[in-house]
């Protein structure tokens, strides 16, 4: 299996200070979740390529993009930003091939993201072209809900398909729930209110790291 990864979602954090919020977690996460949200795809809308750009720091940028139908320059707006990955929802495109390919091509990491009803089937033929997936483990569009254990189960399917397959988990991971899906073959763990919800979020990451242990 590939290499564990944490990304804490900015999402449940301070977004006024995002800078200083992302401060405090730099040293302990691989990744940096940023949950773009159009109002379209999901109700609530969040923040863009713009807010993306004001972002410093070193560690990668993981753009999960709940978004109908990006075009192309869309795209390019999170690459020109510093996205180090940018996720599409299968959901959300008429032909997710389009934008997978025009990631890829920008050199940057791409995914393909299926929510807890969607069946693994529909993403199947676009494996060979992403360099992660992310299964929803709950329903796309607010932080705090509660794990969704049913996609489990396309975990278990994903890992045996691809063994070197980037499979991350998004939505109510906190240290129980994440052991759960690391059991079943996730390796990138997405965290926004078990991390920015508490206090110490050092301590937090930590927890989670011990419980994959
Ligand atoms: C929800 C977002 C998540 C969200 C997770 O649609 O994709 O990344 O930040 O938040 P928690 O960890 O609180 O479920
Ligand atoms: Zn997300």
């Amino acid at each position: 299996m590939p290499r564990i990864k944490i990304a804490p979602s900015i999402l449940s954090a301070d977004l006024s200070e995002v800078n200083k919020e992302i401060k405090e977690v730099e040293k302990y996460a691989d990744l940096i979740h940023v949950d773009i949200m159009d109002g379209i795809f999901v109700p609530p809308t969040t923040v863009d390529a713009e807010f993306v750009k004001t972002i410093k720091t070193k560690v990668p940028l993981d753009a999960h993009l709940m978004v109908h139908e990006p075009s192309l320059s869309y795209l390019k707006s999170f690459i020109d930003a510093g996205a180090y990955s940018i996720t599409i929802h299968e959901e959300a495109c008429k032909n997710p091939a389009k934008q997978l390919e025009f990631i890829r091509r920008s050199k940057i990491k791409s995914a393909v993201s299926i929510k807890p009803k969607t069946p693994l089937e529909k993403i199947k033929k676009y494996l060979g072209m992403v360099d992660m997936v992310l299964v929803m483990t709950v329903e796309p569009g607010w932080a705090g809900q509660k794990f969704i254990s049913e996609a489990m189960q396309k975990v278990r399917e994903l890992r045996k398909l691809k063994p070197n397959l980037d499979i991350e988990v998004d939505g109510g991971i906190n240290p129980y729930t994440a052991r759960i899906a690391f059991d079943e073959g996730a390796n990138v763990f997405v965290a926004g209110t078990s991390i920015f919800g508490k206090k110490d979020r050092v301590a937090a990451i930590k927890e989670i790291m011990d419980a994959l242990k």
